[in-house]
Formats: structure tokens, C-alpha cells, sequence
């Protein structure tokens, strides 16, 4: 698991702490999982309602990856309260510890910072490890097996291991390629740079006028047609959808012309960082969709993580296709234990 995999995820969830209001149970949460939109939360709860029937009402549960803890949500309203997540995001764990401390009567929700393959937590302390598009985050194929053998040994000997994965050839796995196709469109389009060297023309040009400035100036905005005329033409393809790139891109166009009519307002070191923090922003999202692309697993990678359970002697299931639409695209494997 790289740095950059944490900074990522870190840059998603960030500004998200605490935005939920604990009575949404999808909320912050479509986002992450790409192609799952929260109108897919209903079944994703029934499947996690239907895992959770059986366990003993004090059971420890524990979720892997957890996120904005989605899967506690619904552990939850199936009435336990014994309830932990990991994540390798500081500001993923907020979120989900704001969201419990927020709604009334819960009982907090108890967050490690780590990641999933070391987490430091005492084994055989859980009565059920779940994870929803979480473990299989963990980096190399290597790093991934490490969390199962961590999840097998968090495990109390009866205990159960249930999650939902990223499919190779999915729904999700489909969508993602589409963001990155975006990305890379957004990225040639070479709005930034233009957009900086219209800028800092226009600074120079302000402050010290001449011939030569203007002219560089005047250099600086026919540069910016055609990026400007690529981003727009991108955007407006885009106006339907509602995804979290087009929304960048969307944000990134207005913001710089708004900051152009506006730049006497600001210094030019200024206008620069906003313009590289939404450079950093793109990065972190095309990191965040390589990542999710790099998770999907197939269907050896499903029975070699199955297989780590096994050797823990942890009886195991087949892995299984979980749907969420009709149009025969898996969104996820379901493996799990007895
Ligand atoms: C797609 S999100 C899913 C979150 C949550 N399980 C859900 O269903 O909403 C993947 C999560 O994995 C976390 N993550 C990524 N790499 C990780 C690692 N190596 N260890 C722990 N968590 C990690 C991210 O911070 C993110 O919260």
C-alpha cells in the first residue's frame, strides 16, 4: 500500500467528515463506489441484514476498510452495538465516528486508523469481519492475501467472515474505466497550464505595461482557445451525468473565470495554488479510480483469498456473483465463511 493510495483516499474523505446527517443511510456514500449509487442501498442492506441474522445480539463486528462505515450503518439498524472499523483514512473514521456520535441512543462506533493488512487490533477478538469494497484496497496481490490472513486471525475460531468485492469485468470495474477515459480527456484538454500562463501574463501585463508584456499577454489568451474550447465541449458532453469528475471539471472552468474576473482581488501565487490544488484534486481521483481498477479481483484472486480462511480452518463458501441492476453485470463477489 502506497502513500499515495493513502493521500488519495485521504483527499475523498476529507471535507466529508461529519457532512452526513446520521438519518440517510446512503449518504457520502455513492461517491465512493463509483457506479453504486445510494439507490442501491436497499439491497446492499438487505444483503448485509440478511448476513448479520444468526449472530448473537452482543456480537463484535468488525468492518474492514469501513469507510463512512456504511456496513455499521446497517449492522446497526439490525440492533448491534458492538460495533469497530478500520481504515486507512484519519478522516474516513471521523466521518463515521461523527456520523454514530450524531444520531441519538448509538452507542459509539469504535475507529482504528490502519491499514488492512496490519492492523494491530488483538486476534480473535471479532464475532464477524465484514468488508464492503473494502479489504481488497490493500494494494499488491500479496498485500491483499496479508489482510485475509489479518482478517482470519481477528476472527474468534466460530467466527464469520462476510464481504462484498470488486469483480474483474463488473459494473463498477466498466464505470471506472469510463472516469479515467474522462481524465485523460480533462487532462489534454491542458486547460491548467493555459489557464496559469493566461494569468500570469495578465498579471505582468497589469503591473508592468509595455509592448512586450502585451503582447505576451494577448500570446498567452489565443493559447487558451483551444484547451478552453476542449473543456467546454467535455463538459457540456458531460451535462447529463453527474459524475464526481465532471463536477471537477465543471468547478475547475467556472472557478477560473470567475477568478479571472476577479483577480485583482488576489495575488497571483494565489490564483497559481488554486489552480495546482485542483490539479491535485484530478490526480487524486485518477488515483483513487487506478486503485479501485487495480482492487477488482478475479476469480482466482476470489478463491485465493478464500483459500488463507481455509487454512485458518474457517469452513468456506464458493464464491458467489452479486447483482445489483439487471443488465447481468456483477457489481461484486460475495466470499464468506460458514
Ligand atoms: C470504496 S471505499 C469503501 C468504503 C466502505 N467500505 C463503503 O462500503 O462505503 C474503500 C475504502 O478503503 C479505504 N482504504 C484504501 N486502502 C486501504 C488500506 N490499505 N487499508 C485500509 N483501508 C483502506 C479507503 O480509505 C476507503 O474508505
Amino acid at each position: 500500500m502506497s502513500d499515495t493510495n493513502k493521500q488519495n483516499w485521504g483527499n475523498y474523505w476529507q471535507g466529508r467528515a461529519g457532512n452526513s446527517s446520521g438519518e440517510n443511510p446512503g449518504d457520502g456514500f455513492g461517491e465512493a463506489l463509483v457506479g453504486v449509487g445510494i439507490e442501491h442501498n436497499e439491497k446492499l442492506g438487505a444483503f448485509w441484514t440478511a448476513s448479520f441474522a444468526g449472530l448473537d445480539s452482543g456480537a463484535k463486528i468488525l468492518d474492514m476498510a469501513c469507510g463512512a462505515g456504511s456496513v455499521l450503518r446497517h449492522a446497526h439498524n439490525s440492533g448491534f452495538t458492538e460495533l469497530s472499523g478500520v481504515d486507512i483514512s484519519d478522516a474516513a473514521i471521523k466521518a463515521v465516528q461523527a456520523e454514530f456520535a450524531a444520531a441519538k441512543g448509538i452507542k459509539g462506533v469504535k475507529g482504528i486508523v490502519a491499514p488492512v493488512d496490519k492492523t494491530g487490533l488483538a486476534g480473535g477478538a471479532y464475532d464477524m469481519v465484514v468488508s464492503q469494497y473494502g479489504f481488497e484496497y490493500a494494494g499488491s496481490r500479496r498485500q491483499v492475501l496479508a489482510a485475509a490472513t489479518e482478517m482470519a486471525r481477528l476472527l474468534n475460531p466460530n467466527g464469520q467472515f462476510t464481504a462484498l468485492c470488486h469483480i474483474k469485468g463488473g459494473g463498477i470495474e466498466q464505470e471506472v474505466h469510463g472516469h479515467l477515459n474522462d481524465i485523460k480527456t480533462l487532462a489534454q484538454s491542458n486547460f491548467i497550464p493555459a489557464a496559469k500562463a493566461v494569468f500570469s501574463a495578465a498579471f505582468a501585463a497589469e503591473s508592468t505595461p509595455s509592448p512586450k508584456t502585451k503582447k505576451a499577454y494577448e500570446d498567452a489568451v489565443s493559447g487558451l482557445t483551444a484547451p478552453r474550447e476542449k473543456i467546454t465541449g467535455w463538459i457540456g458532453l458531460g451535462q447529463n451525468g453527474s459524475s464526481e469528475i465532471h463536477k471537477l471539471g465543471q468547478h475547475l472552468y467556472s472557478g477560473t473565470i470567475d477568478l479571472f474576473n476577479r483577480r485583482k482581488a488576489y495575488s497571483l501565487a494565489d490564483i497559481i495554488g488554486w489552480l495546482d490544488g485542483m490539479q491535485g484534486e484530478i490526480d487524486a481521483y485518477k488515483g483513487r479510480m487506478h486503485s479501485m481498477q487495480q482492487a477488482a479481483l478475479s476469480a482466482k484472486d476470489a478463491n485465493n483469498i478464500l483459500a488463507v480462511f481455509s487454512r485458518s480452518g474457517f469452513e468456506v463458501e464458493a464464491p458467489q456473483k452479486f447483482y445489483l441492476t439487471d443488465d447481468n453485470k456483477p457489481a461484486a463477489w460475495i466470499l464468506k465463511t460458514r
